[in-house]
């Protein structure tokens, strides 16, 4: 299938300016050329429009948002989003979205769910597990899991919520940070969980190959939503909530390897980058080195 990319420049989620250039940043490390070497045919439909923080109505907060900030900017970009994303496969493409934070998972996952049942496979640090009540920060980048699949207050908002998904079609890899107030959450949840003990313990291989697993159960195709914060801070330093003690340079492409030869993937995010934090642009090449990986490319 071709690939169609759409950014989603969007900081709204983080609340930390920058990452909403990552599609921009994403676009300049060379992204295209990249894809075509895994020798997919690439159609860049440009960017979904983010809200200008000028044109903010401060009064307008929808039902239900909580202590989630900038809740109606997420939908807006993430409706937008969605609608790009369920254009794209309707065409017959792949979707490849860049954001911007990992709120904007919330439009990708909705879009691609929208006439399918769906599984996902969420590489990140974070459970993104968090919901307006349980947020310690109230950012929205931390909640996308529970938005589309109506955690708690979420089960309420209608436009975060991905019908074709269901948690036990949901894994998690690499997971080393977790709010206490988030934790209870995905325990009572279906989702399966990949620590970076169980990668430490089992290599990523097999992990990965689990995590496929679980998303590809009955289902009609696998979103991967790959969280650049992921990786260790100091392959992957343009992010702006980083953790020690996250996958390697190695184990990413391992892991994005088993994504391209299980050959089940549906849609793709590349979040998290942001280039002010970043050191040469490496964490948005890195980004776009994965790509290749999860869309095909190999050595020989
Ligand atoms: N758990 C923290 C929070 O809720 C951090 C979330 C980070 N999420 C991300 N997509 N980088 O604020
Ligand atoms: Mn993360
Ligand atoms: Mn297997
Ligand atoms: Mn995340």
């Amino acid at each position: 299938r071709n690939v169609r990319v759409v950014g989603a420049p969007t900081d709204y989620g983080a609340n930390r300016r920058g990452v909403d250039m990552g599609p921009s940043a994403i676009r300049y490390a060379g992204l295209a050329e990249e894809l075509a070497r895994a020798g997919r045919e690439v159609v860049d439909d440009g960017d979904v429009r983010a809200p200008r923080a000028e044109e903010r109505d401060p009064e307008a907060e929808p039902p239900a948002s909580g202590r989630a900030k900038f809740l109606r900017e997420t939908r807006e970009v993430a409706t937008r989003l969605a609608d790009r994303v369920a254009g794209a496969l309707d065409a017959g493409e792949l979707p490849l979205v860049l954001g911007g934070d990992h709120s904007v998972a919330i439009g990708s996952v909705t879009g691609s769910a929208r006439d399918a049942e769906i599984g996902a496979v969420w590489f990140d640090a974070h459970g993104d597990f968090n919901t307006p009540e349980t947020s310690p920060s109230g950012n929205v980048h931390g909640m996308p899991l529970a938005a589309v699949l109506g955690v708690g207050e979420f089960a309420d908002v209608e436009w975060a919520n991905a019908g074709g998904l269901r948690a036990e079609n949901v894994a998690i890899v690499g997971l080393r940070s977790v709010d206490p107030s988030e934790r209870p959450a995905i325990a009572d949840s279906d989702v399966t969980t990949f620590t970076m003990s169980d990668v430490d313990e089992r290599g990523i291989a097999s992990v990965a190959d689990d995590a496929l697993d679980v998303a590809a159960a009955g289902t009609d195709g696998v979103h991967v939503s790959l969280d650049l914060d992921w990786l260790d801070p100091r392959e992957a330093p343009g992010v702006g909530t980083p953790v020690r003690g996250g996958v390697t340079y190695r184990e990413a492409h391992a892991a994005l390897e088993t994504v391209a030869e299980r050959d089940r993937l549906r849609s793709l995010d590349l979040v998290e980058v942001n280039p002010i934090l970043d050191e040469r642009n490496e964490t948005a090449s890195l980004a776009t080195e994965l790509a290749a990986s999860a869309l095909g490319k190999q050595i020989l």
